[in-house]
């Protein structure tokens, strides 16, 4: 697969089949995603690739949190997004919510939904991603750089991914579950595997704003 299809081909998987993704093929993933870029080299990021028992309490534990609503306080703080990014934020919700049938004033259902992105959508397997605490915003620069590598070559694998946010809302349970210390903060997680394409949740795609209005062109 070339990149220009793997680019294409990604998107956030929001269902997924229940097989466990072999070691032996996160292992290659990974191996490949850290060729990716990071400032003079500093590789700031580590991983906690999670599956089988170890993945079944995480999801138990964060399910609980978010179903019991506690507060969050994920270690980087939830942004505001003003306009336009509020906008399309709320979009991006409406279509989901829309697809799901769950409706605007569905507490319920919403509350399911995002039990269910807390459980990491069913994902058999999360890579939890951290960094030293204390490091300027270069070093989130580079962690999003070798996030969108792991989602690319998860493709060529045959997997899907979903970068979340959501499921580093409570910190110190992950850091106790997975021995890490509080030195680190907690970034973002990935679910990981194969993907479920008969969900109706997978049929869908996220819009993107025309070129031209991100983009000025000068010299040409
Ligand atoms: C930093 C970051 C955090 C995200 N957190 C969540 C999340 O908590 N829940 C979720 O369902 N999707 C999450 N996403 C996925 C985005 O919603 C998704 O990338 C965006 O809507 C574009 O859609 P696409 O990935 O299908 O192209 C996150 C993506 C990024 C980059």
């Amino acid at each position: 697969m070339d990149v220009i299809e793997a680019i294409k081909a990604r998107y956030s998987v929001r269902a997924y089949k229940p097989e466990p993704v072999p070691k032996e093929v996160l292992t290659e993933l990974m191996e490949t995603a850290l060729r990716a870029p990071s400032w003079a080299n500093t590789q700031s990021w580590e991983f906690a690739i999670v599956g089988g028992q170890v993945m079944r309490e995480l999801e138990e534990v964060l399910g609980a949190k978010a179903a019991a609503q506690d507060e969050r306080y994920p270690d980087i703080p939830r942004p505001e997004w003003p306009s336009p990014y509020q906008e399309r934020r709320r979009e991006l919700g409406n279509q989901i919510y829309r697809l799901m049938g769950i409706g605007r004033d569905d507490m319920d259902k919403q509350l399911q939904w995002f039990v269910h992105m807390y459980r990491f959508f069913d994902a058999p397997n999360a890579i939890i991603v951290y960094t030293n605490r204390g490091l300027s915003e270069w070093a989130l620069l580079n962690i999003g750089l070798i996030v969108q590598s792991i989602a690319l070559a998860a493709v060529n694998y045959g997997l899907g991914t979903t970068i979340l946010a959501s499921s580093v809302s409570y910190p110190d349970e992950i850091k106790h579950l997975l021995n890490i210390p509080d030195t680190k903060q907690l970034v973002l997680a990935i679910a990981i595997g194969y993907l479920d394409l008969e969900a109706k949740v997978n049929k869908f795609r996220s819009n993107r704003v025309p070129l031209d209005s991100v983009v000025t062109w000068h010299g040409f």
